[in-house]
């Protein structure tokens, strides 16, 4: 029989042969659950500047385009003046999205099967874009040993193997690490043995509760480091769509290189709003109010878990130095799909496995910091009461 249109359509082997959610996934749907995911802020009852944020936006003259690729001056001269480490608006190129961030590098740096490593666990959207851009992603391990560092010889292997892009998250999502400045130096000294190049996401730096190393400074004269920042995170605003990089590292003759060429990739899409360009300066002025309230939400969410969890001595809250989760890490007497079912059977919550972020091993549970502060600390009880009644 011959194949209808559908059977014949063919796909490239970069798009997964199947789109159907797990049959776990359908079977919590149907669950009435506390959503204990939920990563969109403007989701969890936060209180916004709406007004300041409305006025920023209105355009006095919504008719105005004149395209520049690396984006509107005046915005990237603000989020220069706003970043962590001394930076001008020319190290600055604006894009829609840190996804659309990491597209671009690997396009400009990456040519089709060449290996680009990332962390694990960490952000799991990261493999697939570095699938869609035609690279092939490979993992290197960040290890917990009462707090989490780079696997240094597990990303050398990788680098070793070809790796050309080495990414960095920072603070890591979800185990909210950071590269220690010791490791920023030897991660510099590897790309500059290897002729790699480094990609610092620090979309969380502004919920960082410690400092955070300049890997700047440890990159100059050494190798190119790209930072990658925006204000889906920074003004907890991820339908907004900007995001930027901003280049840094190697020597200046480098960067301008690069810059150059982001340029010309940047060209090809023209992808950011002007709308949005021209309220980046007075947005960038808000994002700290912002920033304020989700901080305080995430740590008094956290303040909760910890006090919660400290009745039950087999389960860990993992220390963490920044971002919006909290993982916990429990005995490991089911496998990832069994434990996140038994926690929505038992406890009424819906919860992210370890395997969702790509961790080492069976369970660990991630738990957003954003939610509601009264249902968390309900759900944080019936979660004690059912582990206590588990593990003793
Ligand atoms: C570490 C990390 N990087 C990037 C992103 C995506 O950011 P954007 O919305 O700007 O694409 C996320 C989203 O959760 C994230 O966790």
């Amino acid at each position: 029989m011959p194949l209808s249109a559908l059977e014949a359509m063919r796909f490239s082997s970069r798009i997964p042969s199947s789109l159907q959610t797990s049959p776990l996934v359908e079977q919590l749907r149907q669950m009435q659950l506390i959503d204990l995911t939920c990563s969109n802020p403007t989701r969890c009852g936060l209180t916004y500047p709406v007004q300041s944020l409305a006025d920023a936006l209105s355009s006095p003259d919504p008719l105005s385009y004149s395209p520049s690729a690396l984006g509107k001056l005046e915005a990237r001269a603000a989020i220069a003046r706003c970043a962590r480490e001394e930076t001008t608006a020319d190290q600055v190129v604006l894009c829609a999205s840190t996804s659309e961030a990491y597209a671009w590098v690997f396009k400009l740096f990456c040519e089709a099967n060449e290996l680009v490593a990332y962390p694990a666990p960490s952000y799991p959207l990261i493999s697939v874009i570095g699938e869609l851009e035609a690279t092939v992603p490979v993992s290197y391990r960040l290890a917990f040993d009462g707090q989490w560092e780079i696997d240094l010889a597990s990303l050398e292997a990788r680098v070793e193997q070809g790796a050309r892009v080495i990414v960095m998250v920072q603070p890591n999502n979800p185990t909210g690490s950071c590269v220690s400045v010791e490791q920023g130096i030897q991660l510099a000294d590897l790309c500059a043995r290897y002729d790699a190049i480094a990609i610092s996401d620090e979309v969380f730096a502004p919920y960082a509760r410690q400092p955070m190393p300049a890997l700047g400074r440890c990159f100059a004269g050494k190798a190119p480091l790209i930072c990658l920042d925006g204000l889906s995170k920074g003004l907890g605003l991820p339908g907004a769509k900007l995001s930027w990089m901003i280049v840094r590292g190697a020597d200046l003759a480098c960067r301008q290189s690069i810059i150059e060429r982001l340029e010309w990739v940047a060209d090809a899409f023209l992808s950011v709003s002007a709308l949005i360009q021209n309220a980046t300066p007075r947005l960038m002025e808000i994002a700290p109010v912002v920033q304020r309230r989700i901080n305080s939400r995430v740590l008094e969410n956290q303040a909760t878990l910890k006090e919660a969890l400290g009745r039950v001595p087999s389960v860990d809250l993992l220390p963490s130095m920044g971002g919006w989760s909290a993982v916990l890490r429990l005995p490991r007497t089911r496998n990832d799909d069994e434990l996140v079912l038994w926690l929505a059977r038992e406890a009424h919550v819906f919860v992210h496995s370890g395997y969702f972020y790509d961790f080492a091993g069976e369970g660990y549970v991630v738990i957003s910091l954003l939610g509601d502060p009264a249902e968390l600390a309900a759900s944080a009880e019936r979660l004690v009461d059912l582990f206590l009644r588990e593990y003793g």
